[in-house]
């Protein structure tokens, strides 16, 4: 089976008042956190995604609801279920990713190694596949 997703399990800090759970920057994270963002709202039947970064890093995880994370390296590809606040997925650098099949409830918190740099991205599959392949 492919493992192209490190796995984090988190501590759930909870008590009789509700859950909390923490996530720290060069800790449980295994970066230097940069830049955070939360996807939500997400249309019925909408895809995101469909990119791979040079230098980006990050951990991924529904803190609400439900979405499958499709994961490809090339040679391999995954398909990681999110739908635990206390486990988050880290995607290194060079894996094209997809996002689907979100739940009408469903928010995605993004951790991110690196500021906004569109320049990071590859958003062409066959760009990704030349470059991964080495051509
Ligand atoms: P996009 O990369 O298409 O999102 P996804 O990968 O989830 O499908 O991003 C949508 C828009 O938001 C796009 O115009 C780029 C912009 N954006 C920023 O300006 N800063 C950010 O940190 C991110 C993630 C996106």
């Amino acid at each position: 089976m492919a493992n192209l997703a490190r796995h984090i399990d988190f501590k759930e800090l909870g008590d009789a008042r509700g859950n909390l759970v923490v996530m720290e920057g060069d800790d449980s994270i295994p970066f230097h956190i940069k830049r955070i963002y939360y996807i939500y709202n997400t249309e019925q039947g909408v895809a995101r995604g469909f990119h791979a970064h040079h230098h980006l890093k990050q951990v991924i995880v529904a803190v609400r609801g439900r979405c499958e994370m499709h994961l490809d390296n090339g040679k391999e590809k995954e398909i990681v279920v999110l739908d635990d606040p206390c486990k988050a997925i880290v995607i290194d650098t060079m894996i094209w990713r997809e996002l689907h099949h979100f739940s009408e409830d469903c928010i995605i918190l993004c951790l991110a190694s690196e500021h906004y740099d569109e320049s990071d991205y590859i958003r062409d599959y066959d760009t990704f596949m030349k470059e991964v392949s080495g051509k």
